[in-house]
């Protein structure tokens, strides 16, 4: 991604932690080969953090002009906050005028041409329906979403999901200690019960942990316990494949692949 993508990325997505910029710059060169492209982010992100609120929203609002539903408007925008981020996309709350809320969210990159943002958009929602068809049988744990190709203000094509929004606080499970985790897992038969099969659907489809690309488990937060106690339920909140970059270490992903899995497997165990 070139400059303008990252500026993107930092102003009109605002794909950034408040307050987090110095981390990021101190991490970027912390290491034996400086990362200039973080190390640049988290400059931006400083000083984005020092521009006033209105003018991050009105950009914000500009970016969304081609929104193609109609929403509710609160504070002067339609995204009503950043959800969250990940490696693929920039996540915003919306709601409608039945107060029914959903979570969209936009690609960080951007196609020049209508074909490659189609094609996208098809790979994701095929990648969908299959993670949706295997899982699907297991109460609340994927949520409904559908991919459309989105023109932001300066008329470069994204690719947008539109999915059912999840209701927080929900912590990702591998972040949650073994101890607690069988804790709740004793507490709570039906988070109990969601795991069982979803360990089960992965090893019936061995492939899915085995080889590239795998059910993206490594994501932060794409597995999650939503809510507490006996209350705690299961969500693949990101219910798709890895996307996988050109310098991924392929028997490195599939060995965290497998270590999550036995994580789960452990935390099962009677
Ligand atoms: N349906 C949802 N409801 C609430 N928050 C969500 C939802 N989907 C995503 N998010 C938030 O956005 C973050 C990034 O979403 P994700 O789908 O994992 O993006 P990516 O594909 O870039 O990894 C999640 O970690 C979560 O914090
Ligand atoms: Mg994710």
């Amino acid at each position: 991604m070139g400059l303008e993508g990252a500026v993107d990325e930092v102003f009109l997505l605002g794909d950034v932690k408040r307050g987090k910029g110095w981390e990021q710059c101190i991490d970027a060169v912390n290491r034996e080969f400086p990362n200039w492209g973080k190390l640049l982010r988290g400059g931006m992100s400083i000083t984005r953090d020092q521009l006033p609120e209105r003018l991050l929203l009105k950009w914000r609002e500009q970016f969304f002009d081609n929104f193609p539903l109609d929403v509710n408007k609160e504070g002067g925008s339609r995204a009503l906050e950043v959800l969250g981020s990940g490696g693929v996309s920039v996540v915003y709350l919306f709601s409608d005028e039945n107060e029914c809320k959903y979570a969209v969210g936009v690609s960080k990159e951007s196609f020049d041409k209508g074909e490659e943002a189609k094609k996208n958009a098809k790979y994701l929602q095929d990648d969908y329906r299959v993670v949706k068809e295997l899982f699907g049988g297991i109460e609340g744990l994927i949520p409904n979403e559908s991919h459309l190709v989105f023109a932001d203000n300066k008329g470069r094509l994204r690719v947008m999901f539109i999915r059912e929004f999840v209701s927080g606080p929900f912590r990702d499970i591998f972040r949650i200690s073994e101890d607690e985790l069988k804790k709740l897992i004793t507490l709570n038969p039906t988070l109990s019960s969601q795991l069982e099969q979803f360990v089960q659907i992965l090893d019936d489809n061995s492939e899915l942990v085995k080889e590239v690309p795998p059910l993206d488990l490594l994501g932060k937060d794409n597995l999650c316990v939503k809510g507490e106690g006996k209350s705690a339920r299961l969500v693949l909140l990101d219910p798709h494949k890895m996307k996988m970059r050109l310098n991924f270490n392929v028997d490195e992903v599939t060995r965290k692949m497998r270590s999550k899995v036995e994580y789960l497997k452990v935390a099962l165990k009677k």
